[in-house]
């Protein structure tokens, strides 16, 4: 029976990388988005595929924050980097998160949990969108950037939109639009509909949806049953070399709708 589970449940993941149009995907028992969930299967999964995926030698690892990206973070340790050199860079600045769950923070833990070096990006929230082309000048911004864009490796979540919204303490007319357009979902500061279609951009630096076509290495950690709307919207705008670690709760959700 357990030969069997195993085999089942890696029937499921090639029938969701299917259904979801990208490469890979791994599914974890239980559901993060319920009350007794928790993100560390996720997390453990996700240091695991990193493990397998990342090449042997230097790389630049683009991350985002959030808590799933925070607790993947938690759980890497220096065998990660036997035999690579890491650099861990924030894949974006600016995109409102609390300091806790920063992608600056998450990419300082990786690299210190992992005896590898890292970036900051430090860019002020809510400013303007000619504050920040001027800021894209400052050369010391402009060198991370340079990393972010010469990064092969990205790992990110995706949140759902209103969610996002509130947590970023998004203007009430603002919100009053993501809803009017439907949006479900949020990566990279992006917001999409059902459809997969981006409604609303927050103004930030660093990296942008279309750059990671030339990624060679693509991973988004995301899970839960109340996420299972907002992974599969965001996979239609997903790279197919996509790879996602996510849990039952979001897999019975695409797989069963
Ligand atoms: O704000 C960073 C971010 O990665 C978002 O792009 C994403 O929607 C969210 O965090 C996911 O956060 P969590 O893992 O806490 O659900």
């Amino acid at each position: 029976p357990v030969m069997d589970d195993f085999a089942g449940r890696q029937q499921r993941e090639r029938r969701l990388a299917q259904r979801l149009g990208i490469e890979h995907c791994t599914i974890v028992p239980g559901d993060s988005s319920a009350a007794t969930g928790s993100l560390s299967g996720m997390a453990k999964a996700g240091a695991k595929v990193l493990a397998e995926r990342l090449p042997v030698g230097k790389s630049t690892i683009a991350v985002m924050g959030g808590h799933t990206l925070a607790t993947l973070g938690q759980v890497l340790t220096p065998t990660l980097a036997m035999n690579r050199q890491l650099l861990f860079v924030p894949a974006r600045g600016g995109v409102g998160e609390s300091p806790a769950i920063q992608a600056n923070t998450v990419c300082a833990q990786m690299a210190q949990h992992t005896n590898s070096t890292f970036r900051q990006l430090y860019i002020p929230e809510q400013l303007t969108t000619a504050t920040y082309q001027q800021l894209f000048a400052e050369p010391s911004i402009h060198e991370v950037l340079q990393l972010i864009d010469r990064s092969s490796v990205v790992v990110h979540g995706i949140g759902q939109a209103l969610d996002m919204a509130e947590r970023r303490k998004m203007a009430p007319h603002a919100v009053a639009d993501l809803t009017a357009a439907h949006a479900v979902g949020e990566a990279f500061g992006y917001f999409f509909d059902d459809e997969g279609h981006v409604v609303s951009k927050i103004p930030r630096i660093g990296l942008e949806i279309d750059d990671l076509a030339k990624k060679p290495v693509v991973i988004a950690v995301a899970g839960g049953s109340e996420k299972g709307a907002a992974i599969a919207a965001y996979m239609q705008l997903a790279p197919s070399q996509t790879w996602l670690v996510t849990d039952d709760g979001a897999a019975d959700f695409v797989l069963k709708r």
